[in-house]
């Protein structure tokens, strides 16, 4: 397995971030760095992927996703915008960074009860990812995306 680590994302982070990209078929399940990078403020929170000092991906924490979406708990927390590097996919990252969250978010975000994400139903090898890393398919679709009806999974953060 990789190692990988996840950390908060900071201005040293940015170069790097900047030119972060996923394959021009995948844009549509998470969009392009630009579009990515414009979401962010003291409520969604960046976060880098990284192996050794490289950064190889990249997500969101959404600190009011409860809030946002029916489907979510009201103070749970929503992973969004994650993904790995287009050059960097493919060698267990993924799977690696997922698995690494539970821990990670629980020294982040203490109070955090559930971690909520959708995951495009075009989308297998994402879902696989999630699945192996512990989060659990909620059985429920989510219709709002622009790109087509997504799974929604959760974790929970407490046991
Ligand atoms: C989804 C994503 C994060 C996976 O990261 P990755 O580092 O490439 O994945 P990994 O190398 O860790 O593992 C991929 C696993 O998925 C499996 N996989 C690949 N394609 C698959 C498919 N079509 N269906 C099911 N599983 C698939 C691989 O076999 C591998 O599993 P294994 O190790 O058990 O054999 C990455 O492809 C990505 O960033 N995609 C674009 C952005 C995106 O879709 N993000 C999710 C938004 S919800």
């Amino acid at each position: 397995m990789n190692l990988i680590r996840i950390e908060a994302m900071k201005p040293a982070h940015l170069e790097q971030v900047a030119v972060l990209s996923v394959e021009e078929t995948q844009v549509k399940f998470v969009g392009t760095m630009n579009e990515i990078l414009v979401i962010i403020d003291n409520i969604v929170h960046p976060h880098v992927i990284l192996d050794g000092e490289t950064v190889v991906g990249f997500f969101l924490i959404d600190t009011r996703y409860g809030q946002c979406y029916d489907f979510s708990e009201t103070d749970a927390l929503g992973l969004r915008a994650f993904f790995i590097d287009q050059h960097h996919q493919g060698k267990g990252y993924g799977k690696a960074a997922v698995a690494s969250l539970k821990s990670f978010l629980k020294s982040a975000y203490p109070e955090a009860l559930q971690l909520f994400l959708t995951v495009n139903c075009k989308n297998p090898a994402a879902r696989y990812c999630y699945e192996q890393g512990g989060f659990t398919d909620t059985g429920d679709l989510y219709l709002g995306g622009a790109a087509g009806p997504q799974h929604i999974m959760q974790m929970a953060l407490k046991n």
